[in-house]
């Protein structure tokens, strides 16, 4: 039931003050103006110094150009101060807004989680691996796996996040759009499903499907499950290590992932694909999507490793140049693609129209 003193909705929520909710929007529209018209002017200053440039167009000379653009230093100090306004501002910032009610909340949660059974199974002995423990992936003061409150504060972050701004499922569609057609995809898993927010997705519009979650982070797994619940699906979320999973042999039809190959080093890569996979059926379906470089636009990939580093994404840089189609052929899927999914890719040009740069991802199909 709704609480007629607040504004607490009739879901598992924070109480969000009226100033709460115009700080973030604030930040919100912020990030919507330095992704768009402030990384536009940034690129359109950009080609006008490249222009009077005799140097080749390198990476390096694109550094030295860009570092010195007003523009491109407004962005840098936007996308990092925004960030980190959004989780730490003090009284306002996500994460100080849900610590404060902590207590009550991580109650609530565990009562909401008491009767979950076998939909939701924690393991409170899992290692956490160096790479992912390390870092405060960006900039939620200590990562998203330590405290109860941890999957509330990560799924209120996405909603501000590019490219989630309008609509934080939306991803998710657009991704399914390349699943390969003519096949059945009854048993599906969601590789780091996080807040659930893909595997929920999924069971909204395939009903029929026996959906799965697995995530490392238990924070973030009870979070799912509510949210399951509240949507009135039944999802099965497990915790574990995606290196080594307890699902058998050759039992999905179908793995999607979301924003997951920049969380790892390229070191483990290899093995996580193979462990996919194992627990895939033949003729079964590994997809995601992915942040990507445009081929031969070196001012994207500097904006695109400033960002990285900015954001505390430390494992972009080399999963942007990374070829994961290759790494897929080789640890055995019979085919394996990267499709190219840039949006106004002529915003990047030295013609740059008026349209604002979006975001560039790829997506990725394999077929064991
Ligand atoms: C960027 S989030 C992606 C969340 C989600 N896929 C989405 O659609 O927004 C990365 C997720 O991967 C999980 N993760 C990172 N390393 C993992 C590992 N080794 N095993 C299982 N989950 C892992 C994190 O806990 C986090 O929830």
């Amino acid at each position: 039931m709704p609480d007629s003193h607040s504004n607490r909705p009739p879901t598992f929520d924070a109480i969000q003050s009226r100033d709460y909710t115009a700080f973030q929007e604030f930040i919100r529209c912020s990030y919507v103006a330095v992704n768009s018209k402030v990384a536009q002017e940034t690129y359109r200053s950009y080609f006008k110094k490249r222009n009077q440039s005799d140097e080749p167009e390198t990476r390096e000379t694109a550094a030295r150009i860009m570092d010195r653009l007003p523009q491109f230093q407004l962005k840098a100090w936007s996308v990092r101060n925004l960030r980190r306004l959004k989780y730490s501002q003090p009284d306002v910032g996500i994460d100080t807004m849900v610590q404060k009610q902590s207590e009550a909340l991580d109650e609530e949660l565990n009562a909401l989680i008491a009767d979950a059974g076998d939909d939701l199974v924690l393991n409170p002995d899992i290692e956490m691996p160096d790479y992912f423990r390390w870092v405060d992936f960006h900039q939620q003061p200590g990562g998203v796996w330590r405290d109860d409150v941890d999957g509330l504060i990560y799924d209120y972050g996405r909603r501000t996040t590019n490219p989630n701004q309008s609509d934080p499922n939306k991803v998710y569609h657009l991704m399914w759009e390349y699943l390969p057609k003519g096949k059945e995809y009854k048993r599906v898993l969601d590789w780091g499903t996080g807040h659930g927010g893909g595997i929920i997705t999924w069971m909204q519009h395939h009903p029929e499907s026996e959906g799965y979650g697995v995530d490392i982070a238990a924070p973030c797994l009870k979070l799912a499950h509510v949210r399951a619940r509240e949507a009135g699906l039944p999802v099965k979320f497990s915790q574990q290590d995606i290196m080594n999973m307890d699902y058998e042999d050759e039992s999905f039809d179908m793995v999607f992932h979301m924003f997951m190959f920049h969380e790892f080093p390229q070191q483990v890569t290899p093995d996580l694909f193979k462990e996919v996979h194992r627990i895939l059926k033949p003729g079964g379906v590994f997809i995601g999507m992915e942040i990507a470089l445009v081929p031969d636009q070196p001012a994207q990939h500097i904006m695109q490793f400033s960002d990285a580093w900015l954001n505390n994404e430390p494992y972009m840089p080399a999963c942007v140049e990374a070829d994961y189609a290759a790494m897929g052929k080789a640890v055995g899927f019979s085919s394996s693609k990267a499709i190219e999914a840039t949006q106004n890719k002529e915003a990047l040009g030295p013609t740059a129209k008026d349209t604002p740069p979006k975001i560039t991802w790829n997506y990725y199909v394999m077929e064991k």
